[in-house]
């Protein structure tokens, strides 16, 4: 009788500290989104997302071949939808994707590159709960399934992805109405209209 109260309040303990472990992981830096996840919660959050695919989702084989044509508009339709977090090169280095808690992975890097053309597949239309990135199943000007294969064909382009696609997607950027207004003012530039004159607010950065 006694050993058996032991073996519970062992029991009883051990699982305390887990609950209590996992929690100072959790809240570590008052849950600010600067902060880097643990390596323990990046190994749970990265197994619980692949448990919580199905497997016959895991193992569909892209069915969309990917023609010059095809792998430029999943290029350019990445560069609308997606380089606003993960950067035209993939690398995440945005604004907002640094912002993010957790933060988008290089989708260059082998723990992307490793992951089956269903899986990526899934991650685009469903999006991953808790974190910035979104489900595009339904999203909009999102067009649909054949769209998402396209950008599994894209991810596996983006180790190679050349410095001419990379500038051609700058093109395909949203703009907000700062890049707007300097764009018109290169246009007109270029056409000889005015003078080109940088704003004076840009130049308390030289002091
Ligand atoms: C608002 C920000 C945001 C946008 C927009 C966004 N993503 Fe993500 N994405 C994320 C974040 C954050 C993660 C990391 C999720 C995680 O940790 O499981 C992620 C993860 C991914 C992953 C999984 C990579 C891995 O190794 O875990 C893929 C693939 C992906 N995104 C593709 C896309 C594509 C394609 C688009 C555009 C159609 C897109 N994302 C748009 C924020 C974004």
């Amino acid at each position: 009788m006694k050993r058996r109260t032991l073996v519970i309040v062992v029991v009883v303990v051990a699982m305390l500290s887990v609950i209590v472990a996992v929690a100072a992981s959790l809240l570590h830096d008052g849950l600010s989104a600067r902060a880097k996840p643990t390596q323990i919660e990046t190994v749970i959050a990265r197994n619980a997302r692949r448990l919580a695919i199905p497997a016959n989702a895991r193992l569909t084989q892209n069915p969309v071949l990917a023609s010059v044509e095809d792998l430029r508009d999943a290029r350019l339709h990445f560069a609308d939808h997606c380089a606003i977090c993960h950067d035209n090169d993939g690398s995440g280095e945005t604004a907002i994707g640094s912002g993010l808690y957790p933060k988008p992975p290089d989708l260059r890097l082998p723990q992307t590159q490793n992951l089956t053309d269903g899986e990526l597949f899934w991650i685009i239309e469903n999006g991953v709960r808790f974190t910035g990135m979104p489900a595009f199943a339904s999203g909009g000007e999102h067009g649909g399934t054949q769209d998402s294969w396209r950008l599994v064909h894209f991810i596996r382009h983006l180790p190679h992805l050349t410095d001419a696609e990379r500038i051609e997607m700058e093109r395909y950027n949203p703009k907000g109405p700062g890049d707007r207004e300097e764009e018109q003012q290169e246009s007109d530039f270029l056409k000889g209209a005015t003078p080109r004159r940088k704003p004076e607010s840009q130049d308390h950065h030289k002091e």
